[in-house]
C-alpha cells in the first residue's frame, strides 16, 4: 500500500548529526535498560558518548549494557539501583564517576504505569507511581547535580502528553508527569546560572513500548487530515529529539517541554 503524502518520514539521527558530537562525554540514564530510554542511550552512544544505565533488574541491565556496547563501540556501565532509593542512586553515580570520571548528561526516565480508574486505585498504587516517576526524578537530580554543575551539563526528563487532557485510567501517571514537568522548569531556572540546562521530552504514542502497548488500541493510528503524522511514533523519533536537545545546537533551549508526538496532543482526544 502506498503511504499517504502526509506521512512523516522515519529518520536515523546519524543521517543528520555528526557521529562524534558527544565524544568524551558521559550519559547517566535511569530506565536505560529497556524501551525508550534504552534507545535514547544508544543514540547518545552512537554519537560518541559513554553511558551508565540504571535499572532495578540486574540481568536485563547487564545484558542491555553489553548489547549497547557491542552495537556502538562505546563503553556502557550497568549500575543497578531503584530510583526510589536515594542511597542506591548515589552508589550508581559513584560507580559512574569511578569508571568514567564525569557525568555530562542525565536522562531521568525510570517510570511505572498501568491502567486503573481512580475509584479502583489503591493508595499504595497511586503512591508507587509518584515515587518512581516524581520522587525518582527528584532523587536522580539530587544524586547528579554536583557533577552536572561541574561539567555544565544538561538534563532530559521523560514525561508524557496524557496530562494535557483528562486521560482516563491515568490519574497516577498524569499527576506524576505533571510534577516532573514542573521539577524540570524549576531546575532550569535555578541551575541556569551554573550553565546547566533542563528540558522535558514528552513522547506521544510510541510503537513497541510498554506504555503504548497498554494504552493504545492495537493497530496503527488512522491516517487522515485529522491525524497529522499518519503513523505511530518510533523510539527513533525520541532518539532524534534527545540528540538535538543534548547537543550544542540546543544551547539556548532550557526549561522547555518538547512533545514528540506527531501532533497528537493537539487533537481533541489527546493521548
Ligand atoms: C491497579 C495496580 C496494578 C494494576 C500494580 N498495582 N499494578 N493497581 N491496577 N494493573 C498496585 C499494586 O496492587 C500495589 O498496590 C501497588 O500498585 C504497587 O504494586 P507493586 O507491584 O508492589 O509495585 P512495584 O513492584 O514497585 O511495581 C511498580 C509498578 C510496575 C509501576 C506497579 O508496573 C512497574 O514497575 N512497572 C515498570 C515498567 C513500566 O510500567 N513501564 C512502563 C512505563 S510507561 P497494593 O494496594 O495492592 O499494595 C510510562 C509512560 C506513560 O510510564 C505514558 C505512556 C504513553
Amino acid at each position: 500500500m502506498t503511504p499517504p503524502a502526509y506521512v512523516f518520514p522515519i529518520v536515523d539521527s546519524r543521517s543528520v548529526f555528526k557521529p562524534d558530537i558527544f565524544k568524551g562525554k558521559v550519559l547517566f540514564c535511569t530506565g536505560g535498560g529497556s524501551g525508550i530510554c534504552r534507545g535514547m542511550t544508544e543514540a547518545m552512544m552512537r554519537h560518541g558518548a559513554n553511558a551508565a544505565i540504571v535499572g532495578r533488574k540486574f540481568d536485563r541491565l547487564t545484558q542491555a549494557a553489553r548489547e549497547l556496547s557491542q552495537a556502538t563501540g562505546q563503553e556502557c556501565l550497568a549500575a543497578q539501583a531503584d530510583v526510589r532509593q536515594p542511597n542506591a542512586l548515589k552508589d550508581a553515580v559513584s560507580k559512574t564517576i569511578e569508571k568514567f570520571g564525569r557525568i555530562d548528561y542525565v536522562i531521568c526516565g525510570a517510570a511505572g504505569n498501568f491502567l486503573a480508574p481512580i475509584s479502583g486505585l489503591s493508595e499504595n498504587a497511586f503512591r508507587t507511581v509518584l515515587e518512581i516517576d516524581t520522587i525518582g526524578t527528584y532523587n536522580t537530580i539530587k544524586a547528579t547535580i554536583a557533577h552536572i554543575r561541574a561539567s555544565k551539563g544538561s538534563y532530559i526528563h521523560v514525561s508524557a502528553t496524557l496530562h494535557y487532557n483528562g486521560t482516563p485510567y491515568q490519574a497516577h501517571v498524569s499527576a506524576a508527569k505533571a510534577a516532573v514537568d514542573a521539577l524540570s522548569a524549576v531546575l532550569a531556572i535555578e541551575e541556569g546560572p551554573h550553565g546547566v540546562r533542563s528540558n522535558v521530552i514528552a513522547p506521544g504514542p510510541i510503537a513497541g513500548t510498554e506504555g503504548a502497548d497498554r494504552l493504545v488500541p492495537k493497530g496503527d493510528v488512522p491516517a487522515g487530515p485529522g491525524y497529522p503524522s499518519g503513523r505511530m511514533g518510533t523510539i527513533g523519533d525520541i532518539e532524534n529529539a534527545t540528540v538535538f536537545l543534548f547537543s550544542d545546537a540546543a544551547s539556548y533551549i532550557t526549561g522547555q517541554v518538547l512533545p514528540v508526538d506527531g501532533g497528537w496532543s493537539h487533537l481533541h482526544t489527546g493521548f
